[in-house]
């Protein structure tokens, strides 16, 4: 028998661990700056969260979620996103009572049942955020420009914002009932699950999977046609932020996003490149109003979006634009009998509590084997503990980058390395 990992699941290691936490530390430490603080919820949580969160009738909720019961006979999901469960832990721990403005960051797993490709896992990570409490065009912008701002840390090239208004509750009314009345004559040309979208939910066929490409989905009517005016006048605000601070988006009618919660803006950064990375939506994000309510709680709006890791790290890698993450070691050190294996472990001891990255062989007493280490760990300096240097309190080192050997006393190693090692 053998044993493999679950489909649409990743071993990060090596290589890929350190890319992955790269670009949490480019991102967490940006987003700081920005006055966001972490938040760690559950990876599970009772499944109402996402229901009532995302909406029931989205493909997340009807077709993704990995659902299971408990052995107390509790529906549980493990999270497919972050903002149902960050809102939930907003009002349960009553975040609203002690500031008029919260803002959080998250980093973690998700998990979603699709169809695995290149950039689409079903265990994935998300670097989120959610701002609670503020209804201001400028937070907005604001929001939006984060995300912009850590795509520029990284480097990335051939990025398009792509924005939208999908206005309020009532223009969002006026809107499904054209929507309705446009598809139905030819709705059953389109998917079942499109077909019973009609009467619940007709906004939800514009981003079907299935039927996006469908000339009368392109050419459906407009969310614009039936904003009204405080819904647009918030909209231009929000792009004449952008514009201030020089931030290029285009505007996307048919963007509506796979979520349920949105209302008024919405936005994606989308790779529009000539390679196999085109298309990649790397972040997605939008405003919800009327969310937190919808859980019970106060009448507070909130806005955020995600980043997907993998995508960002497919990215990253086909442009070219990871820097070199290998942890090398400062020292090696090869000990020659037993006696230099102890005295070995002590000066590693020594040497890494002094902030050193120092490595050993803890077997071999022969020095080609000790050598390949250092070779391996590219090694800047490699200290060698032999008989001679055993009776002479005294260490052989030698500077790989330019071979120059030489001995020096015991107890001057490391001011050796603190003047040598730049
Ligand atoms: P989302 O668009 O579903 O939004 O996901 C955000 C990002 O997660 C996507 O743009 C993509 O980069 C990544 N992603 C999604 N599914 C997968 C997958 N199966 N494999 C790899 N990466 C994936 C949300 O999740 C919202 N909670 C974002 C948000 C936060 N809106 C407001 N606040």
């Amino acid at each position: 028998m053998s044993y493999q990992k679950v489909k649409g699941t990743q071993d990060l290691f090596e290589q890929l661990a350190l890319k992955y936490r790269y670009v949490e530390q480019v991102m967490t430490s940006m987003i700081k700056k920005f006055g966001y603080r972490e938040i760690i919820t559950p990876i599970f949580e009772n499944t109402d969260v996402f229901v009532r969160g995302v909406g029931d009738d989205t493909d997340i909720v009807k077709k993704e979620m990995y659902t299971f019961k408990d052995k107390s006979d509790r529906s549980i999901t493990l999270r497919p996103e972050g903002t149902a469960a960050v809102v939930r832990s907003f009002l349960e721990n009553k975040m609203y009572a002690s500031s008029n403005l919260t803002k959080l960051f998250y980093f973690g797993p998700m998990f979603r049942y699709e169809r695995p490709q290149a950039g689409r896992f079903r265990q994935f990570n998300q670097f989120g955020i959610e701002a609670f409490g503020d209804s201001s065009p400028l937070l907005d912008a604001d929001v939006i420009n984060s995300a912009y701002q850590i795509i520029k840390r990284l480097g990335i090239n051939n990025i398009t914002l792509k924005i939208n208004t999908i206005g309020d509750f009532s223009s969002r009314e006026k809107y499904a009932l054209a929507l309705k009345k446009y598809f139905q004559p030819e709705i059953s040309n389109f998917c079942s699950d499109c077909q019973s979208r009609l009467e619940r939910n007709p906004l939800r066929i514009l981003d079907c999977k299935v039927d996006q490409d469908q000339p009368l989905v392109k050419n459906a009517p407009k969310i614009a046609d039936y904003l009204t005016i405080e819904a647009k006048e918030y909209f231009n605000k929000v792009l004449e932020t952008l514009d201030s601070l020089k931030i290029r988006y285009e505007i996307t009618p048919t963007l509506v996003r796979g979520l349920d919660y949105y209302t008024d803006t919405v936005f994606e950064f989308v790779i529009n490149s000539q390679d196999e990375t085109n298309n990649l939506t790397l972040c997605g994000g939008g405003k919800y109003s009327d969310l937190i309510k919808s859980f019970n709680g106060p009448d507070l709006p909130g806005i955020g979006y995600a980043f997907g890791i993998e995508r960002l790290i497919y990215v990253l890698d086909t442009q070219n634009l990871l820097p070199s993450l290998d942890l090398n070691a400062d020292v090696v050190i090869i000990g020659l009998d037993d006696k230099a294996k102890t005295a070995s472990l002590q000066l590693a001891n020594l040497l890494r509590t002094n902030g050193y990255t120092c490595e050993l062989d803890y077997k071999n007493t022969n020095m080609k084997p000790q050598f390949k280490v250092a070779e391996n760990k590219k090694a800047r300096f490699i200290i060698i503990i032999g008989e001679e240097e055993q009776q002479n309190n005294s260490y052989t080192i030698k500077n790989t980058f330019t071979k120059a050997q030489i001995s020096i006393p015991q107890s001057g190693i490391i001011k050796y390395l603190e003047e040598n090692l730049l």
